[in-house]
Order: structure tokens, then C-alpha cells, then sequence
């Protein structure tokens, strides 16, 4: 069991920022990625049909499997992770927007959370700003646009930069010394994020964080993969192969073979 792979899915490349987490902190685990990019965004989409997809790609990565799944998308973990603990007996760590440790970071009591609408107005958010940020205030800034920006490759264009200007430029204005990179595809956006804000503005995700979890619980149900299994990665995405295959040696480092996923 300790040799097989971890199932990890996003709604399209954005959970490449976790995987490249995961590949750094535990570089003996193999890795199975789902883009479920031919439904991309999920942000605006409703919380029943992330569940349809979300259940329909863990049976994928189990099927293929997975001793362990990563949920590396904050709207999915917000829509689906309940659910899918309750189908399966197995680790799933989710996402979600890095709150706590924000409050903690923040000098000016004023933090901002840049996220997908789906994240936002979920229950999870609620509870989470609920549990954490009582003392301190947190602006929400959903970002439209801003997944499909990435998922074009778009990560330093004249669109993408003037469109993150905008979402940014109200929490600055407010006081915000924090952001929150609430969403998985905006880290690939931090080069260009640290040019529009100053430099004693912090950025903060949360994919180091849920990598370390993985690993713990991977060590804790004594799955963690050993010097001796042998290491692989796959890749499928439900969108268009060639499109992932050309952002793959930006976003993951190197090219890689992208199969295609009719689900
Ligand atoms: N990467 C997803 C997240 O973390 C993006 C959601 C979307 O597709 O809108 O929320």
C-alpha cells in the first residue's frame, strides 16, 4: 500500500501549485493529477454539480489506486469534501483559505481574502472566518476572470495584470497588509502580484501547509512511501490535451505525457 500513488484533482491546472508542494516535501510519493479542466471554472458553478464532478473523479483516482486523495482546490473542498469522506474509508485533505494564519501574520488588523465566488459564499468560509477572525477584519475579494487567466497560460499579460490590479487595489486601500491566495491557481500569479502590491504586503497559501498534512497522515496510517517503491507521476485532464501539455513545463517544470479523461 505504501507504494501507491496519491490522487490529487483540481478544476483544471490551478492544483499544479500543490502538487509542486507535495513532489517537494514528499519526493518518494508517485502522483496521479486530474484537470477537470472541460468544466473549468468552478467557481461560478453550483455546489451540486462540483459534488457530481468531484465524486466522479475520486472514483477515477481510486480506480487507478490512490491510498490517499488530495482535494486541491478551495471551491471543491468547500462543496464536496464532506461528501466524499462520507463515500470513502481512505485520507482526503482539502483546501482552504489560510485565515488562521493569516490573523496571525497581520500587523494592521485589516486582511484580504482573494477567492473564487464559490469559496466565498460557501458555509465552510463562514465557519472558518467564524472560528478564526473574530479580532481581526477580513475583506472578500471575489476574482472572476482570474482561473482563466492561468488557465491560459495568460500569467504576466497585459489582461491578467490590469484585472489583478483591480481585485487588489480595494483591499489595499483598505488597510489590508495580508492577502490571502484563496484559490489554487493564484500562486502561479504571485511574480506578478508582488509587482502590484508593496513589499511589505504578505501573500500567503495554503499548499505547503496541506502537503506537510498529507504527509502526516500518509506517516500516521503507515502509508508513506519508502526509499524503494518507484516514483511516477500521471497526468489526465476532461479538456484539451494539448492545451495542458503546452503549460505543463511552466506549471510543473518539465513536459510531461497528458492523457485525455472522457468523464
Ligand atoms: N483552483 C480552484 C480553487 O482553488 C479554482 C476554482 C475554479 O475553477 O473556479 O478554488
Amino acid at each position: 500500500m505504501s507504494c501507491a500513488p496519491v490522487g490529487v484533482f483540481d478544476s483544471g491546472l490551478g492544483g499544479l501549485s500543490v502538487l509542486n508542494e507535495i513532489r517537494q516535501q514528499l519526493p518518494q510519493e508517485s502522483l496521479l493529477y486530474v484537470a477537470d479542466c472541460g468544466y473549468v471554472p468552478y467557481g461560478d458553478k453550483p455546489p451540486e454539480l462540483i459534488r457530481q464532478r468531484s465524486r466522479l473523479i475520486a472514483d477515477f483516482l481510486l480506480a487507478q489506486g490512490a491510498k490517499a486523495l488530495v482535494v486541491a482546490c478551495n471551491t471543491a473542498t468547500a462543496a464536496a469534501i464532506n461528501d466524499l469522506r462520507s463515500c470513502h474509508d481512505l485520507p482526503i485533505i482539502g483546501m482552504e483559505p489560510a485565515v488562521k494564519p493569516a490573523t496571525k501574520a497581520t500587523r494592521s488588523g485589516v486582511v484580504g481574502v482573494l477567492a473564487t465566488t464559490g469559496t466565498l459564499q460557501s458555509a465552510k468560509f463562514a465557519a472558518l472566518l467564524d472560528r478564526f477572525a473574530r479580532d481581526v477584519e477580513v475583506i472578500t475579494q471575489p476574482c472572476p476572470g482570474l482561473v482563466e487567466c492561468v488557465e491560459r497560460g495568460e500569467l504576466d499579460s497585459p489582461a491578467t495584470r490590469a484585472l489583478l490590479q483591480r481585485y487588489v487595489a480595494p483591499l489595499l486601500a483598505a488597510g489590508c497588509d495580508t492577502l490571502i491566495l484563496g484559490c489554487t491557481h493564484y500562486p502561479f500569479l504571485r511574480p506578478l502580484l508582488a509587482e502590484l502590491v508593496p513589499a511589505d504586503v504578505a501573500l500567503i497559501d495554503t499548499a505547503a501547509a496541506v502537503a506537510r498534512q498529507l504527509g502526516e497522515r500518509l506517516q500516521a496510517a503507515g502509508m508513506l512511501a519508502t526509499a524503494q517503491c518507484p516514483v511516477s507521476a500521471g497526468f489526465w485532464t476532461t479538456g484539451q490535451v494539448n492545451s495542458m501539455q503546452q503549460s505543463m513545463p511552466v506549471l510543473w517544470g518539465c513536459p510531461v505525457r497528458v492523457q485525455p479523461l472522457p468523464l
